[in-house]
């Protein structure tokens, strides 16, 4: 993969597969000590721990049409591959925690992408998850949390044509700040 926001998109829609209803998403552009940190955390089914053990491994998914899960390693070896590394925790009935990081810096480390158009993805195309996105870079920040969004829409679709421009534009110029400002700095 070629960007950090496509296997925030995969890591992502394996919290979703386990069943989780709240996902929690960190990205943090700290500049000063020159690392890009990654968290992704679900609220999930969770793993055992041979399940957790034999993760990173190619060969180890629970789908059922191919025997080959691939999201997990290759993210795992992005991170590493820039003097970066990567953790996952998880506790079965409770949820599962995944951390990356990278030397900002590196040469072969991937573009952030699309954030943005990621998260509004996410968000749309799983309405019944609580999303919760936080992204920073040395002193900006922004959070998008819909759940306060959903309450005040009381069940009104989010693929609703006005809502949709409302969250693209939330997302985008939340994200379109942190940006310009940090590369000011
Ligand atoms: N957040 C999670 N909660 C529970 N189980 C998980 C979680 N993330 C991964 N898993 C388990 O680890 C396996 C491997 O995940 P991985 O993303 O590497 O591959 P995959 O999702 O099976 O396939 P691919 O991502 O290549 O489409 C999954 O099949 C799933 O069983
Ligand atoms: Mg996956």
């Amino acid at each position: 993969m070629r960007e950090i926001a496509l296997h925030l998109l995969d890591i992502a829609e394996n919290s979703v597969a386990a069943g989780a209803t709240h996902i929690e998403i960190l990205v943090d552009e700290d500049f000063k000590n020159d690392r890009l940190k990654i968290v992704i955390r679900d609220n999930g089914n969770g793993m055992d721990q041979e399940m957790l053990a034999h993760v990173t491994n190619p060969f180890v998914t629970s789908r059922t049409t191919r025997k080959v899960g691939l999201g997990l390693p290759l993210f795992k070896a992005a991170a590493e591959a820039c003097n970066g590394y990567f953790t996952i925790e998880s506790t079965i009935g409770q949820g599962t925690r995944v951390e990356a990081e990278f030397q900002y810096s590196h040469i072969d480390r991937m573009p952030l992408g699309d954030l943005a158009g990621t998260m509004l993805h996410l968000v749309i195309g799983q309405p019944e998850v609580h999303w919760l996105f936080h992204y920073q870079a040395y002193n900006k920040a922004f959070t998008f949390d819909d759940g306060p969004i959903k309450e005040e829409l009381k069940g009104v679709s989010l693929t609703e044509p006005a809502i949709l421009a409302f969250l693209r534009e939330m997302l985008e110029e939340g994200v379109e700040q942190v940006q310009r400002v940090s590369f000011v700095l």
